[in-house]
């Protein structure tokens, strides 16, 4: 370190210094006046240390000390001391020292910070807006450290199993991943367009064919689509592809590397392997196919107990083809009548038509559904629901997917309304495999890929495929879930070009339209392709997990807002007009926008034939 301006950071000092001459750097996170002598506490990125200016000791220093406003960045020199007995702060990793100064350098003067930098519930968009004072905050350097730690680890264990780290392009071509492509003008080729990579998917394949074998990136992806906690439009993948191997070599690779990590960042021992789940299990345990598993409360069929309801909803779900299912919300007797309207409100959003319910209260079925049921009913529902005093019983009656979906949903509002997560360390990791290939799109009448069309069917239902039976194939599709978010997904990948060709096919993509957006990658294939799979996972979302975080913007260094937004940049921006005649492009808004934070969406540039 510059002995200019430290010898130590801020983190660093223990009891066992004491006696020692140091300097320290960093900013002025508090400033108290006790009578003359000025206490001091220094931030940088390692941590804090407390300094005093005495004045008996160096009058003119405290003199100085007095003008530190926070955020000041000032370099001290002092003695370490040993704080005296009972003043010692356990809180901090230096807490039982403090820095006597005795020569003070103020570098920078800072101006009051719009927000205090101690207060953990800041206004989100002001700490946006000035990101890089949110980034003083030891919880934000915290977390990009275990980013660091995240992505290192990584590297080094791939390394150690032969994989290389190879870049592809940013610039690349429309990748279907299922969201919306971020486009980019080409000057030399007007009227064409470069896409971002929602994945490198097709660079990863391409590189099992080009020979490189076992191949990860730390790849940023883009996909415009709309934002959540877990949603950004730019974030980050281990992307990962091998050859010649089968499901279950990913898989175990996976497993070590997600060990390796959580030892890394978090200290804690993963016990493997993870336990793994079909989809078709997934769905109707939990009804979802990234469970949390860290509470029961499980999904429990119920059509045969209601074959011959007098229920009418019941038996009108049963006689046209679908399931009444249930959960057993254990203690939510007491569930109130608005906890009820919310309940039901949400599973109409979901497409329920209702939410029947009993509350098992003072040994009696308060419900007014009740009355349809027989003795026998009653009796095979208390066997399958394990049905005790101050339960709430909470029905679905549907099509499966429809009840498997919203009692999944219920699922998890209720554990959230009874705190059933009562482990904040728990860690439940879960494969889930055997995702269907294929999913029918009732909007436009065709069927999409679920996974993406380069995932292989499984082996056993290529015939199904052949037959047309295209919602019963089921693919080598795997996704790793952690406490019920979805932290990585892949799968073992088509590698003979007419198995790819076919696929095309039954997604609708005509041969036309399979030479110009694919042909590339079929061509490649009938040069040799080996057979391969990989999987990508998103590093934002293990890093949140790792953190005890809800957003993942709180480990991206500079994220954008839910409206897409860099509110410190102030991007996306206007450009020069000048910028798009080079693009040949027209803008169809004239006037910018006033202030970023409350632009409308705007309509994109279109492609226009260069002003002559
Ligand atoms: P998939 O689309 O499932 O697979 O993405 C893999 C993982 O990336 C993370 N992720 C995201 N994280 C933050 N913001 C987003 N908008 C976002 N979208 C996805 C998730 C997800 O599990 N090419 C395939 C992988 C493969 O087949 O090898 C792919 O991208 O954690
Ligand atoms: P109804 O006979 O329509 O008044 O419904 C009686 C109860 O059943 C109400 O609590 C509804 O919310 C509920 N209900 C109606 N349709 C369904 C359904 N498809 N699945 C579960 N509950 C339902």
């Amino acid at each position: 370190m510059s002995a200019l301006y430290r010898t130590h950071h801020c983190g660093q000092l223990r009891a066992a210094d004491a006696g020692q001459v140091v300097s320290l750097a960093g900013w002025v996170a508090s400033r108290r006046d006790h009578g003359g002598v000025i206490f001091i506490d220094l931030r940088d990125r390692a941590g804090l240390t407390q300094v005093v200016f005495r004045p008996e000791e160096a009058a003119a220093v405290a003199q100085q000390a007095h003008a530190l406003r926070s955020e000041d960045v000032i370099s001290v020199r002092g003695r370490v001391a040993k704080r005296l007995v009972g003043t010692e702060n356990t809180r901090l990793a230096t807490g039982e020292i403090e820095l006597v100064a005795d020569a003070l350098t103020i570098l920078n003067k800072a101006d009051t910070p719009p927000f205090p930098l101690d207060a953990e519930a800041a206004n989100e968009d002001l700490r946006l807006a000035h990101r890089y004072l949110d980034l003083r905050r030891p919880r934000m350097a915290r977390n990009l450290q275990t980013r660091h730690r995240v992505v290192k680890t990584v590297r080094d264990y791939l390394d150690d199993h032969g994989f290389l780290e190879i870049e592809t392009p940013i610039l690349s071509k429309s990748t279907p991943e299922g969201a919306r492509d971020f486009l980019v003008p080409s000057r030399l080729q007007p009227g064409s367009w470069y896409a971002l990579p929602q994945a490198p998917q097709q660079y990863k394949q391409l590189l099992m064919v080009g020979g490189l074998d076992k191949y990860f990136q730390i790849a940023k992806c883009f996909r415009d689509e709309d934002l959540r906690a877990d949603r950004q439009p730019e974030f980050t993948q281990i992307d990962i592809e091998a050859s010649f191997v089968e499901r279950d070599d990913i898989l175990q690779l996976v497993e070590g590397m997600l060990a390796a990590v959580f030892k890394a960042a978090r200290g804690v021992e993963v016990p493997l392997p993870f336990p793994r789940l079909t989809y078709d299990e997934a769905m109707n345990r939990y009804g979802s196919d990234k469970p949390d598993t860290r509470f029961g409360l499980e999904l429990v069929d119920l059509s045969d107990v209601f074959a011959l309801s007098q229920f009418k909803v019941f038996a009108g779900a049963l006689s046209s083809g679908g399931v009444v299912k249930a959960i057993n919300a254990k203690g939510f007797a007491g569930v109130t009548t608005g906890q009820i309207e919310e309940l039901t409100k949400m599973a109409q959003s979901y497409g329920a038509k209702g939410l029947a319910f009993i509350k098992v209260e003072n040994g009696e079925w308060k419900s007014p559904i009740v009355k349809f049921f027989s003795a026998q009913e009653k009796a095979a529902l208390t066997e399958k629901l394990g049905i005790a005093e101050g339960d709430l019983l909470l029905f679905g009656a549907d099509k499966r997917e429809t009840v498997c979906e919203v009692l999944g949903r219920i699922r998890l509002r209720v554990a959230e309304i009874l705190k059933l997560v009562t482990d904040p360390a728990r860690l439940d990791f879960l494969w889930v495999t055997d995702f269907p290939l294929l999913a029918f799109n009732a909007e436009e009448n065709k069927w999409d890929a679920v996974h993406h069309p380069f995932t292989r069917p499984l082996a056993e239902d290529v015939e199904l495929l052949k037959q047309g039976e295209l919602g019963k194939v089921r693919a080598a599709a795997y996704d790793v879930v952690l406490n019920g978010f979805e932290i990585g997904g892949g799968s073992i990948r088509i590698h003979e070009p007419e198995l790819q060709a076919q696929m095309f096919s039954v997604l609708g993509i005509s041969a036309e339209q399979q030479a110009k957006q694919f042909g590339h990658i079929l061509k490649a294939f009938s040069f040799g392709a080996p057979p391969h799979g990989g999987i990508a996972l998103g590093v934002d979302r293990i890093v949140m997990l790792i953190c005890g975080e809800t957003s993942i913007r709180d480990v991206m260094a500079f994220p954008k807002n839910n409206r897409g937004q860099d509110l410190m940049s102030q991007s996306p921006s206007e450009v020069e007009p000048k910028q798009l005649r080079e693009l040949a492009l027209q803008s169809t808004v004239r006037q910018a926008p006033a202030a970023a934070a409350a632009a409308p969406p705007r309509p994109a540039a279109t492609a226009a034939p260069a002003a002559p």
